[in-house]
């Protein structure tokens, strides 16, 4: 049941009910997840007054400059979720392996593993922009009491138990999904609340925004170049609106409210894309379902692709369902 107003930790305890053989492990971990939400928008909120701005000066496994948001947002989450003891695993895109995590009191008893992007959309950051957080979580396949190993990381999305975003943006919210539709909750900044304030978020079937990074035109395949003609078309309701961020939680979001696709694609230049499956793509596409949305790679549903390593990329579309399908469609022709 999910009443307007209530707050994120109201709404987790009343909801707990929805899970089988629920012992509120999960119910822990989304409160945690809840908890360095608040801490890390209490950092982007000062991103503009303390030295923090500019880049780490390092760079991550897949050869990015490191913002030192994204460091510190990466160590906020990965410090509450560890001494919490609610997880026995993290995988982050900001870390080159998989985290393993033992309990302190009883071995290995957690089952839950969680991945993460810290701060998603962080070229976002010097400009004042909105940016975000993405996370997903899995049951882990190996035995309780033993450590996690990369099999416990490495499951298609559609054994997601849950995943959901932080949006810091106009206002901070936080969306998420258990498997039970999309709630999004509104952060009161004055007190540290979250409230529900976008109950069961749907997207519209079909809309009138593409998001997709233009500039890469030349490179892309046929079908996406004849799909963006085909928005540009002057025929019944197009041609659609182009609105592209740079940071896929912010062009989600507008898209789920106001209904859209957000693509990004392969490239002569990048032949997966950009895009990653298991920190960005699965929990997304699991969000998308759930909202009654599509997310596909072009050919195949996003959430039944079998990873095959940590830090794979993924071709991504996603959105309001009749505008993937189309898409979909120009792709095979
Ligand atoms: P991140 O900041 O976590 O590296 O992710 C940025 C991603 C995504 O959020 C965004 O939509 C996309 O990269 C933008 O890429 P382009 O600048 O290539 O368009
Ligand atoms: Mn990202
Ligand atoms: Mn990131």
């Amino acid at each position: 049941m999910t009443k307007k107003n209530q707050t994120l930790g109201e709404f987790i305890i009343e909801n707990q009910t929805e899970f089988e053989y629920s012992t509120g492990e999960l119910s822990k971990l989304i409160n945690a997840i809840r908890l360095a939400a608040k801490v890390v928008n209490h950092e982007v909120n000062k991103a503009g007054l303390v030295d923090i701005l500019g880049q780490a000066g390092e760079t991550n496994i897949q050869g990015e400059n490191q913002q030192k948001l994204d460091v510190l947002a990466n160590e906020k989450f990965i410090q509450t979720l560890t001494k919490r003891e609610i997880v026995c695993g993290i995988a982050s895109e900001e870390e080159d392996s998989f985290v393993s995590i033992n309990s302190q009191d009883e071995k290995h008893q957690n089952k839950y593993v969680v991945l993460i992007d810290p701060l998603d959309g962080s070229s976002n950051i010097d400009v004042n922009v909105s940016v975000g957080t993405i996370f997903s979580i899995y049951r882990r396949i190996t035995p309780v009491g033993t450590p996690v190993t990369l099999e416990d990381f490495l499951q298609p999305g559609k054994n997601q138990v849950a995943a959901g975003y932080i949006i810091y943006g106009t206002s901070t919210m936080l969306v998420y999904t258990t498997g039970h539709g999309v709630n999004g909750f509104t952060l009161n900044p004055a007190i540290g609340t979250f409230y529900l304030s976008h109950p069961n978020m749907q997207f519209p079937e079909t809309g009138k925004i593409y998001s997709v990074n233009e500039g890469n035109y030349v490179h892309f395949p046929q079908g996406v170049k004849d799909y963006i003609k085909y928005c540009q078309k002057e025929e019944g309701n197009r041609p659609y609106t182009s609105r592209y961020i740079g940071s896929l939680v912010s062009d989600f979001h507008r898209n789920m409210i106001k209904g859209g696709i957000y693509m990004y694609p392969k490239s002569s230049v990048a032949s997966n894309g950009k895009l990653r499956l298991l920190y960005e793509c699965n929990p997304m596409a699991l969000l998308a379902e759930q909202a009654s949305g599509k997310a596909s790679d072009g050919y195949q549903r996003i959430l039944d692709i079998q990873p095959t390593e940590l830090h794979q990329r993924v071709p991504f579309f996603c959105g309001s369902k009749k505008m993937v399908e189309k898409a979909e469609e120009f792709m095979k022709a």
